[in-house]
């Protein structure tokens, strides 16, 4: 699995207009290849500004970033994002939006079910292939799109707080879910949240952004051992590790 350098990375929106608003200042940071990384920051700090240029959807205005030191640009099946708001195709059942990115490079028939058959299941929607997207709730929505995401297979995934509409319940079985099928796949992931709890619970290291223009202020290693248990929230260096974040973050 790939390693993700981001260096020297400034993003300015409209760059050398009187509207020019910078985003993101200097940022320096490497996502270790197969490791589990989290990103908080308060709103606006340009999380989903960084993640959208790790997908390659545009270009950072200073520095750069590589996979396995190869400058990202453009977008690539390799780098899979799980988008803040659902991007579920309204017209297509659940089967056929999980199985959209394997149809568009030319699988099979057979090949599509049988990848519709296991995330459908992966993500807890069996039963529920022929149904539409407006048949389903918010977060079985937000389920499909992790599916639709994890069914092209892609080498790193970047998660842009793809639980952040979810009750507390289907929260916690959405994380425990997705450490199991990280730990079979061990992509490399970067994964946004407002949720100190969640990034402590899923992340190897969480890395801590300044109110904009963002800044890393401090990255924190999680030394909770594997895998992670829903207890695991309770014991004392849980609470401190959130506490410390807690009293970092800009409020
Ligand atoms: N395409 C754009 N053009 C101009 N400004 C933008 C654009 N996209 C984002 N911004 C601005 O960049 C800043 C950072 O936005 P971004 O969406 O990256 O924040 P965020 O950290 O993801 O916030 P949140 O936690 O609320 O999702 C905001 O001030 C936003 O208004
Ligand atoms: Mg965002």
């Amino acid at each position: 699995m790939p390693e993700i350098i981001v260096d020297h990375l400034t993003h300015t929106f409209g760059k050398g207009t009187p509207d020019a608003l910078t985003v993101l200042d200097d940022i320096n940071l490497t996502f270790e290849s197969g490791s589990f990384n989290a990103i908080v920051g308060t709103s606006g700090c340009g999380k989903s500004t960084l993640l959208k240029m790790m997908a390659g959807l545009f270009d950072p205005s200073d520095g750069r970033m590589t996979l396995d030191g190869d400058v990202i640009r453009g977008t690539d099946r390799r780098r899979g994002m799980v988008f803040q708001q659902d991007a579920v195709f309204p017209w297509m059942t659940v089967a056929k939006n999980i199985s959209y990115g394997p149809r568009l490079r030319g699988a099979g028939r057979a090949e599509q079910r049988e990848i519709e058959a296991k995330w459908t299941e992966m993500v807890g929607l069996k039963g529920f292939e022929d149904r539409w997207p407006r048949e389903l709730s918010g977060g079985m929505r937000k389920r499909v799109d992790i599916g639709r995401v994890y069914a092209n297979d892609p080498d790193v995934l970047l998660m842009d707080e793809p639980f952040g509409a979810l009750d507390a319940q289907t929260k916690e079985r959405m994380q425990s879910d997705l450490l199991a099928a990280w730990a079979q796949s061990r992509k490399t992931v970067v994964f946004v949240t407002h949720d100190l709890e969640e990034a402590i619970f899923l992340a190897d290291r969480i890395v801590v952004m300044s109110a904009r223009p963002g800044r890393i202020r401090h990255i924190e290693q999680v030394s909770l051992p594997r895998p992670r248990t829903d207890e695991m929230r309770l014991t004392d260096e849980f609470i401190q590790v959130k506490r410390r974040l807690w009293e970092m973050l800009d409020h």
